[in-house]
């Protein structure tokens, strides 16, 4: 399968680039083939509602790293969203690529499952609920699979989250896919 993986974090060594490793690792080993997108290395507008890409002649106003993600965007089988969590939520350069799907929407109805992978401070699930709940209610809209989710708590650096089994939960997830 075609394995996607969206990271929101500006670390490149921290806690959830951890998570991302493992899980590419898990995938690989299974044999998955895997395209990386380090959305906080990379150049994405957030998307300002213009409707250009839903009109006569469908396309983004905007030219792009989105021009490099959305070919690997329709192919996926499997998309694995990954980040901090900031202000209980998905971190913002996440966020403006997951907004930028707008432009493909049409075709990204159906036939993928989708992973989230966060990792947070806080010691509560809590922290957690608004990224969980629009990851739910997003891969409803889309009608793609939930495949699974791991959420680190207790996480604040990456020397706290090598201390947890949640390295070995994104490597499970990824070899189960
Ligand atoms: C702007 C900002 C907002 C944050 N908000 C929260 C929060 O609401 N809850 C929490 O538990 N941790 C919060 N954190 C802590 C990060 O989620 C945590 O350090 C995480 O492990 C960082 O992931 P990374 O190393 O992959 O970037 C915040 C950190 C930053 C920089």
């Amino acid at each position: 399968m075609k394995v996607l993986i969206i990271t929101g974090s500006p670390h490149k060594n921290g806690t959830t680039a951890c998570l991302a490793e493992q899980f590419i690792k898990g995938a690989e080993e299974a044999g998955h083939e895997i395209f990386r997108f380090d959305a906080a290395n990379k150049e994405v507008h957030p998307c300002i509602a213009c409707e250009k890409c839903h009109g006569g002649t469908p396309v983004c106003v905007f030219k792009d790293d989105m021009q490099e993600l959305n070919p690997h965007l329709i192919e996926a089988d499997v998309i694995a969203l990954v980040s901090p969590i900031y202000y209980y939520d998905i971190n913002a350069q996440l966020k403006a690529v997951i907004d930028r799907f707008y432009a493909n929407d049409a075709v990204l109805h159906g036939n993928k499952k989708a992973v989230l992978m966060v990792a947070m401070a806080d010691d509560s699930m809590e922290s957690a609920e608004g990224a969980l709940a629009s990851f739910k209610g997003m891969t409803k809209y889309l009608e793609w699979d939930i495949a699974g989710t791991v959420v680190g708590v207790n996480c604040m650096t990456p020397e706290m989250i090598k201390n947890t089994d949640y390295p070995e939960q994104a490597y499970q997830l990824g070899k189960s896919l």
